[in-house]
């Protein structure tokens, strides 16, 4: 369990000289000074006309909390336990690709600054460093490894054996991404991070990847993974052959509908992630905040339920977990962090949030996640 006195958010940030932006619009903007247009409208833009990266914000607002008040909340639990692993904040680093777009030291920067601060760090399969280059930098901290399925299964198997030897806890399959979505501002960009070879690490280092190709040349190998890496025929027989394959849980990454959350379970899934990719694939679907509610209901605990697509502060994490999700993802703000400032800047952002969730649960009149589910969400 951990612990501990909420302290002063603000201190920090007003007594450090060297100021770094708090606000995740700040942030955000202190991003793209440093980021090519190119890497930028990558990481910030959403599919078509970005409606649903618009909402994913927005509807956090609709959300209201009602406080308790005077229930002594001088002492504030923030961990959480998933898995049988206990974790000492409620949120978790979103797989995000291709980091190298934001800083040099990509993976290596931001998993680093995960394990100072306990936080677990969730890999792409298409990072810009690879299992083992990340598991080198930052040792047994943990992290869980994002599988994108590979149109050759026994790579996506070899890439998850590989995870596993590395020592990650979870593996997360993500399923809304079987083709890419209608990204508008990257074609206005000229701009594919896949061709470039941002994300092709893993595949680099994966030798039954690398026998599959007829050439092993940088060509040949961008090439492969492009023929790898959607695969639309995506179904739940791959969930549970993929179980088969590992003893780690296995998350599906992606889930907007009750339907499908039940079907999760049904398939023998161990959690899923209320996601729709922050906006990235189909423009117009639901907010990620507005299908969590429909999909606790269906799921009542049987596995855990995570959350991501908008969280940008501490009280959208209270309104998050006390509307039922268990842990949630932050995605974009520590990619901005790590632009701004690398490690350091990751650590800036996962401080605050750590500062912000803590006040922010305190101040709805609970001492830990699970009190949460006391602290009553409206819509108004
Ligand atoms: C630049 C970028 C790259 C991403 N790459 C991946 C990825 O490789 N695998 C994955 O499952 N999700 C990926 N995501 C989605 C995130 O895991 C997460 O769902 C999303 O960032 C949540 O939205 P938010 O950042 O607006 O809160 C990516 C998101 C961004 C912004």
């Amino acid at each position: 369990m951990s612990t501990s006195k909420v302290k002063d958010a603000y201190i920090e940030n007003i007594v450090k000289d060297e100021y770094f932006p708090v606000s995740f619009e700040e942030l955000e903007q202190e991003a793209e000074k440093k980021m090519s247009i190119g890497g930028f409208g990558y990481v910030r833009s959403g599919a078509g006309r970005e409606i649903t990266l618009r909402k994913n914000q927005e509807s956090f607002s609709k959300y209201s909390i009602i406080p308790r008040i005077l229930r002594d909340v001088s002492n504030i639990d923030t961990s959480i336990t998933l898995f049988g692993k206990t974790y000492p904040y409620p949120f978790l680093l979103a797989p995000v690709g291709m980091l190298k777009l934001a800083h040099e030291e990509a993976e290596l920067a931001v998993s680093k600054a995960a394990a100072a601060y306990q936080v677990p760090f969730i890999q792409s399969t298409v990072s810009s460093y690879s299992i083992e280059d990340v598991k080198v930098a930052s040792g047994n901290s943990s992290k869980w490894f994002q599988l994108y399925w590979s149109n050759n299964k026994e790579v996506s198997f070899n890439m998850v054996k590989r995870a596993e030897e590395a020592g990650y806890e979870a593996i997360v399959l993500t399923v809304d991404t079987v083709m890419l979505g209608w990204r508008e501002e990257d074609m206005k960009n000229r701009f594919s991070p896949l061709k470039l070879g941002v994300g092709k690490a893993n595949y680099e280092q994966d030798p039954v990847f690398l026998s599959s190709l007829d050439s092993q040349d940088p060509e040949s190998i961008i090439q492969g993974i492009l023929d790898n890496i959607h695969h639309p025929s995506l179904n739940w027989t791959h969930v549970t052959e993929l179980k088969e394959r590992t003893t780690l849980p296995i998350l599906v990454k992606g889930i907007l509908s009750p339907e499908d959350a039940r079907l999760a379970i049904d398939n023998g899934v161990d959690g899923i992630i209320v996601s729709n990719h922050g906006g990235r694939q189909l423009d117009g679907v639901i907010a990620a905040i507005d299908a969590l509610p429909h999909i606790v209901e269906e799921i009542k605990g049987e596995i855990p339920v995570l959350f991501d697509s908008g969280i940008r502060r501490g009280s959208d994490i209270v309104k998050a977990l006390s509307l039922g999700a268990d842990a949630v993802f932050i995605g974009r703000p520590f990619v901005y962090g790590l632009a701004a400032a690398g490690q350091k800047g990751v650590e800036k952002v996962i401080g605050n949030f750590i500062q912000d969730t803590k006040v922010s649960i305190a101040l709805a009149g609970a001492s830990s996640v699970k009190d949460l589910s006391s602290i009553r969400i409206v819509k108004s």
